[in-house]
């Protein structure tokens, strides 16, 4: 597709998890070059793209909905087409977990979309473009990925990150594990790795740009490595995560280092040394346990016992005073008693878990977990667990914010809201804490230590220190 003098206009509507906020800056910067600028106005634009995710069935049945409405903002600009007066010729594109999932059936169900692509296809969305350009209907879902196998299409494009402190930096994509209730194997394809000099090199650039914090991100971000070679791909050292996280550390300046997500067998006892000697990583863990109950793990084919996954916690927070750990929960999975349900409860108590996502089990087609039919827990069962398993969460948080009281914590700067005449400053801390604090606007951006004065259950306050 060649560059274009005259600007198009495209809108992306994000949704799901990091992975796809940072395809969504990829894809962004990669039409940058081909005439298309960014704009937050979807009814402004020429190109509406809608990057999918399919975890839940409510988050495809988001992405369905969201995108029935573009449709009718077709028809309308249609019938002013017809009645010959001036019409935007506007294009829509389906990506994601959702495209990767339902391909065709997608041009299908839906007559006005114009371009599925899913992905693996993410690269090649500029030629996808100039045939959508050309009055084609495009469906581009490849089951291989392309992403992080060859390293070069990945690399020849800008990235237009959001307006934010935190750059993602993606090393590893797709998944090996197959739990038993989940679609990511299916979306995003095999596990593999990026290379460590791509890496390092994105992450040099995001500092040089001034961003003050980067996310590793993956799907199993403490298996990195495992795809690449040490004498071929790296200095001869074994490719992993406590590694990379050594090499980020010496990039010179002010700024964090987080990564997302942790498989919680995968974190080895070199991991955890390695965040304990790099003071630019932060120390603070997200990972998901699922269940509190062992037989309910081996029937989501987690690989790990509830007994485990303590003896991971207990490892960590003999390590760091500060850590925060966070988890993910799943609440009414097929066959769960409510025995079992309350392992999940007790869990969140006994391994002191700050934070925890939660959610009622959704079945997922192609997973192994959707054919157990005869195993379902009733809707009213399931949202009654989750509301407990939310109560419990809500609970730890402010038990988990009310022992920071008393505490200093060096805070990056996020932003600021007035308040009654006073700035409110709002940041976070090494272990991910929300803190607002009373400070000059200047500071956004900048580093500060804050005395936290007091807690609730979703953020702390404090003072300047
Ligand atoms: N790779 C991460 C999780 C990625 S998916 C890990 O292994 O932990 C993010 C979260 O969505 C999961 O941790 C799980 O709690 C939730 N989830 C995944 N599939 C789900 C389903 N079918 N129903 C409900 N929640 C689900
Ligand atoms: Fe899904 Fe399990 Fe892979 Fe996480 S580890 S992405 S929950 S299959
Ligand atoms: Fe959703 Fe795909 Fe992420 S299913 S959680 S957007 S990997």
């Amino acid at each position: 597709m060649e560059s274009k003098n005259c600007v198009k206009k495209v809108y992306v509507e994000t949704m799901g998890c990091q992975m796809n906020k940072s395809d969504t800056e990829r894809i962004l910067g990669m039409l940058s070059h081909f005439g298309y600028e960014e704009t937050q106005e979807p009814k402004e634009a020429d190109l509406l793209i809608i990057n999918t995710c399919s975890i839940r069935q409510l988050s495809a049945d988001k992405a369905y909905s969201a995108v029935g409405v573009w449709g009718k903002w077709k028809d309308e600009e249609k019938k002013k087409e017809l009645a010959q007066k001036p019409f935007r010729n506007i294009k829509i594109a389906f990506c994601g977990c959702v495209a990767q999932q339902d391909k065709e059936k997608l041009l299908k169900r839906f007559p006005f979309i114009d371009l599925v692509f899913g992905t693996n296809n993410v690269y090649e969305l500029p030629y996808l473009i100039e045939r959508i350009n050309n009055g084609e209907r495009v469906c581009a879902t490849n089951e291989t990925p392309k992403k992080f196998t060859d390293g070069e299409e990945e690399a020849k494009y800008d990235i237009k990150r959001a307006k934010s402190l935190n750059a993602w930096i993606p090393i590893m994509e797709g998944c090996n594990n197959f739990c038993t209730y989940c679609i990511v194997p299916f979306t995003r394809g095999r596990e593999r790795s990026r290379k460590p000099a791509e890496i390092m090199e994105e992450a040099k650039k995001a500092i040089k740009d001034g961003f003050k914090e980067i996310t590793l991100l993956g799907q199993n971000v403490d298996s990195y490595g495992k795809t690449l070679d040490p004498n071929k791909d790296y200095d001869g050292r074994d490719v992993t995560l406590a590694n990379l996280l050594r090499d980020l550390n010496k990039i010179d300046g002010k700024f964090r280092i987080r990564f997302v997500t942790s498989y919680p067998t995968d974190i080895t006892d070199d991991l955890i040394a390695a965040v304990k000697e790099c003071d630019k990583v932060c120390e603070f863990f997200h990972i998901p346990m699922q269940s509190g109950n062992t037989d309910v793990l081996r029937a989501m084919n987690r690989r790990y016992t509830r007994e485990e996954y303590g003896e991971i916690v207990q490892k960590i927070r003999k390590t760091f005073q500060n850590v925060a750990i966070t988890s993910d929960f799943i609440a009414g999975f097929p066959g769960e008693t409510e025995e079992q349900f309350n392992d999940t409860l007790t869990a969140i108590d006994e391994f002191e878990l700050d934070y925890s996502n939660t959610a009622a089990y959704s079945p997922r087609v192609k997973t192994k977990a959707a054919k157990w039919t005869d195993k379902f827990i009733d809707e009213e069962t399931k949202s009654d667990r989750l509301a407990r398993l939310n109560e419990k969460n809500r609970e730890a948080c402010l038990k988990s914010n009310e022992k920071c009281v008393g505490r200093v914590f060096e805070i990056l700067v996020e932003s600021y809201e007035e308040k009654n005449g006073d700035i409110i400053l709002a940041g976070r801390a090494e272990n991910n804490k929300i803190v607002h604090f009373k400070g000059d606007k200047n500071l956004v951006g900048q580093f500060v230590n804050v005395k936290i004065t007091s807690a609730s259950t979703w953020h702390l306050r404090g003072e300047l220190a």
